[in-house]
């Protein structure tokens, strides 16, 4: 390959370490941020969206008729509507809502088969689940901690994953991320240390941020 200049990625230690974050938009939160935009239309009626409900009223507005949010029992907080283990949920009630927000949660859920007949089972029928999930990554120590963090994705494990609970035609997946965006990810850059033409690429061989979009069935008469 012959001569390379390392410049600022000479150094074997991160620019910006993870914990605790300097900024509040890293690098993958272009990727999630333009996936649920791109899909609003899908944001609406009865929205369960965990951690938050950030994306809910920022991309669904007056289309959502009532958000819930959803949270691991570890470190939930009395305001959350479900404080559940999406392994096992009883608590959710079944054929509920029309949209589920999970960005950034598969991670932390070490049985993912049955996570994903959860999000079928809360789903009316043709309710949609909106999902981000990281391809290369770094780890979190507090979230890591906290719930355990436990997978990377590629567009095919999430392709199953997806595919074999609501049917292969039902599941979107799209892979976004270039080994520029890659690279900035890993060193704990921002959105802002870049710009627009960086994102111009996705490779699908440097999956950074992978995205799942997935409609129940509807019933049949
Ligand atoms: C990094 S946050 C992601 C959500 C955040 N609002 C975002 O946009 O990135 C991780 C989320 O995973 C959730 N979580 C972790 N394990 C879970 C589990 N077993 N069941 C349900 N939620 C879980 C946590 O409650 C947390 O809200």
């Amino acid at each position: 390959m012959g001569f390379v200049r390392f410049g600022s990625l000479r150094r074997i230690t991160p620019i910006a370490p993870i914990w605790p974050p300097r900024y509040k938009a890293a690098v993958d939160r272009v990727y999630i941020d333009g996936f649920l935009e791109r899909e609003a239309m899908s944001i609406q009626g009865e929205v369960l969206e965990v951690g938050g409900l950030g994306y809910t009223n920022r991309f669904g507005g007056d289309r959502v008729t009532a958000g819930s949010v959803l949270h691991s029992p570890i470190g939930a907080s009395p305001e959350v509507t479900y404080a559940a283990d999406l392994v096992d949920a009883p608590e959710i009630p079944s054929e509920h809502f029309d949209c589920v927000i999970l960005p950034q949660t598969l991670l932390f859920i070490y049985d993912l088969q049955p996570a994903v007949r959860t999000l079928h089972r809360i789903l009316r029928p043709g309710g949609v689940v909106l999902a981000t999930v990281p391809g290369i990554t770094q780890t979190v120590p507090d979230d890591k901690e906290r719930w355990g963090q436990y997978w990377s994705f590629t567009d095919q494990s999430l392709g199953r994953l997806f595919g074999d609970v609501f049917g292969p035609d039902r599941v979107t997946i799209e892979s976004h991320g270039n080994v520029k965006t890659t690279i900035a990810l890993l060193h704990g850059l921002a959105k802002e240390d870049l710009n627009a033409r960086d994102f111009a690429l996705d490779d699908p061989h440097y999956p950074l941020t992978l995205t799942v979009k997935a409609v129940r069935a509807e019933a049949t008469p």
